[in-house]
C-alpha cells in the first residue's frame, strides 16, 4: 500500500515540475501554481492519504510531502525570473539604439538683460567706493513720501499715485525711500547706490507698472552740485562711451533743491536729431538733485553740517538705450527670441 502512495507523489512531483518547465507566460504560471501549491491543490489534496498509514509511517510521509512542496516552490520561483528575462530581451530587441545621433546639449541659463545692465551700473559705483544698500518693496508712506518731503496733500504724489496694500503700505514708486533708511541706519559719510524694483500707475510702450531703478546717495561735509555732476559725467562715460556728454537741466522733486534732469548727447545720431531724441539731440537718462534739508533732517543727520546729492536712474531705460530697444514690454515677456540677443 505504502508503495504505492510513494510513487503517486513521485509522478505528482514529476507532472508538476514538467508543467512548470514548459509554462510559456505568467499567466500559465500563475494557474499552475494555484493547481499545484494552491490550498486546494493537489499537494495539499494528496495528504489525504495520510489516513491510510500507520502512525509510524506518517511522519515519514509528512517530510516527503514538504520536500517535494519545496521543490515544486523553487522552480516556481526560478520559472518567474527565467519568463522576465526572456520579456526583457524580446522587448531589447524591438528597440534600435541610433549610436550615430549627436548627444543633446543641456540649456545653459544666463543672466536677464536687466539684470545684467544693473550689474554693469553696479559696477561703475563699486569702483568709485559706493555700496549697495536695500530697501523693501512694500514700503510705508511714511519713507516713500512723507519723509522724502512730500506732505500728504502734495501735488507731486499724482505723478506716482500708486497701488496700495490691505496693511496700509504701498508698492514703492521709486527707490527714493532707501535714502532715509540708510540715514537712519548709517552715521555719514554716506556713500551708497540701492538697486531694486518700483511700482507706478504706467502703461505704455516706455513704462511698465513694474520696473527698476538704481538709487545713488552720497552724503558728505561740503558736497556741492559740482560733485554730483562730476560723478554723473563718469558714470556716463563709463556706460555709453568715454566721449559722452551730459547736461544738467532744472527741475523739481520734493526731496531735492536744487533739482535737476540729467541728459546725455543722443548716442544715435550725434546730436544731429533723430526719432529717438526727438530731433534735439539730447536724450534724458536720470533724476538728481541735492538732498532737501528737511530730508537729512529725518534721517537724523544735521544739514548745518552734511550736505548730499542724490540721483534715481531707470534700469530698464538705460538697457533700452544701450541696446536700442524700443519696447519696454519685451523685458517682461520671456521671449527667448529676445532674450537670448543679449546673453553672449
Ligand atoms: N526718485 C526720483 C524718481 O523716481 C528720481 C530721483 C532720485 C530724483 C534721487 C532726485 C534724486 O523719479
Amino acid at each position: 500500500m505504502s508503495d504505492l502512495i510513494w510513487s503517486k507523489l513521485q509522478a505528482l512531483l514529476d507532472d508538476g515540475l514538467n508543467a512548470v518547465n514548459s509554462a510559456s507566460d505568467e499567466s500559465v504560471l500563475t494557474a499552475l501554481q494555484k493547481k499545484y501549491l494552491g490550498k486546494k491543490g493537489e499537494i495539499q489534496a494528496y495528504m489525504q492519504h495520510m489516513k491510510e498509514l500507520s502512525p509510524a509511517e506518517r511522519p515519514k510521509l509528512g517530510a516527503l510531502v514538504n520536500e517535494a512542496r519545496d521543490r515544486l516552490e523553487a522552480k516556481f520561483a526560478e520559472a518567474e525570473v527565467k519568463l522576465q528575462n526572456a520579456k526583457l530581451m524580446a522587448d531589447l530587441k524591438l528597440r534600435r539604439e541610433d549610436l550615430t545621433l549627436p548627444g543633446r546639449m543641456p540649456v545653459r541659463g544666463a543672466e536677464h538683460i536687466l539684470q545684467k545692465t544693473q550689474r554693469e551700473i553696479e559696477d561703475i559705483f563699486l569702483s568709485m567706493g559706493f555700496e549697495i544698500a536695500k530697501g523693501p518693496q512694500s514700503e510705508w508712506d511714511y519713507f516713500n513720501f512723507e519723509a522724502l518731503n512730500f506732505p500728504a496733500d502734495h501735488p507731486a504724489r499724482d505723478m506716482q499715485d500708486t497701488l496700495m496694500l490691505e496693511n496700509g503700505s504701498l508698492l514703492r514708486t521709486h527707490t527714493s525711500p532707501v535714502q532715509v533708511r540708510t540715514m537712519l541706519n548709517y552715521e555719514p559719510p554716506i556713500r551708497i547706490i540701492a538697486p531694486g524694483t518700483v511700482y507706478r500707475r504706467d502703461d505704455d510702450v516706455t513704462h511698465s507698472p513694474m520696473f527698476h531703478q538704481i538709487e545713488g546717495l552720497h552724503i558728505e561735509k561740503g558736497l556741492n552740485l559740482t560733485h554730483l555732476r562730476g560723478i554723473l559725467q563718469l558714470f556716463a562715460q563709463s556706460l555709453f562711451g568715454k566721449d559722452t556728454k551730459i547736461r544738467l537741466r532744472p527741475s523739481f522733486f520734493p526731496f531735492t533743491e536744487p533739482s535737476v534732469e540729467v541728459d546725455i548727447a543722443c548716442i544715435f545720431c550725434g546730436q544731429k536729431g533723430c526719432r529717438l531724441c526727438k530731433g534735439c539731440g539730447w536724450i534724458e537718462i536720470l533724476g538728481a538733485g541735492m538732498i532737501d534739508p528737511n530730508v537729512l533732517k529725518a534721517g537724523h543727520i544735521d544739514p548745518e553740517i552734511w550736505s548730499g546729492w542724490a540721483f534715481g536712474v531707470g534700469i530698464e531705460r538705460v538697457a533700452m538705450l544701450l541696446h536700442g530697444i524700443t519696447d519696454i514690454r519685451l523685458f517682461f515677456e520671456s521671449d527667448m527670441r529676445f532674450l537670448s540677443q543679449f546673453t553672449k
